[in-house]
């Protein structure tokens, strides 16, 4: 309006921008619900997990604005399909070994020293923590009570993934892993 040019470098980095928005939009709509996937960010690998999905989204985004265009790209369909189901496959939480009992049923004055040197340190109303000062998300494993309600949960998030403990803080071994998992297989008995 007073007579100056716009500067068109503004322009052209606004559609470059526009181009990333473009092609992440599938891989960030994952990431935002991905909370749902321990088997995605409990992966010993996650950062390569991301990756992959961030590839194969844009991919699939390419897909769309071919078509958007005019092109219609059929064989990008199966082949992204395949490539999710190669990358699910491939990231598959790995089968644990089986618990050394001698075929006797695991009883909780087994599980409870796991529980205790691996998830108290922050899942207890009294964390000891040094960066989680209250319990995460208000949960709580005092009591053998605590642990059998929430057996199903812990089984997901502490057996068939390793996305807790958190970062495996307090080293956790697959062994651990195994022993708790047969518990809550037996019914989580409690005395
Ligand atoms: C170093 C701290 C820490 C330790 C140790 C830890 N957790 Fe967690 N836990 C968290 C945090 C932080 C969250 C919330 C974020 C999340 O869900 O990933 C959480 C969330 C969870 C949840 C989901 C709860 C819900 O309702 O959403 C479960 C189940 C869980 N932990 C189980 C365990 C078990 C079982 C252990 C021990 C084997 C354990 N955690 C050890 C920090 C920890």
């Amino acid at each position: 309006m007073d007579g100056k040019v716009p500067d068109p470098a503004l322009g052209a980095e606004s559609k470059l921008r526009s181009t990333h928005n473009n092609y992440l939009t599938l891989p960030v709509i994952f990431v935002m619900i991905s909370n749902h996937y321990p088997s995605t960010y409990g992966h010993p690998h996650a950062w390569l997990v991301l990756l992959g999905m961030f590839a194969i989204g844009a991919f699939t985004r390419v897909f769309f604005n071919m078509k958007n265009s005019g092109k219609f790209m059929g064989w990008m369909i199966p082949v992204a399909i395949l490539a999710y189901i190669g990358l699910a496959v491939a990231t598959a939480p790995k089968a644990l070994p089986a618990p050394d009992t001698n075929g006797e049923a695991v009883t909780w004055s087994q599980v409870e020293p796991i529980i205790q040197t691996h998830c108290v340190s922050c899942h207890s109303a009294t964390p000891t923590d040094d960066i989680f000062k209250v319990a995460p998300n208000g949960v709580v494993y005092d009591t053998p009570e605590d642990v059998q309600r929430k057996a199903s949960l812990i089984k997901t998030r502490a057996v068939d993934t390793p996305s807790m403990p958190f970062g495996n803080k307090t080293g956790m071994t697959d062994a651990e892993r195994a022993l708790l998992g047969a518990w809550i297989d037996e019914g989580a008995v409690i005395p």
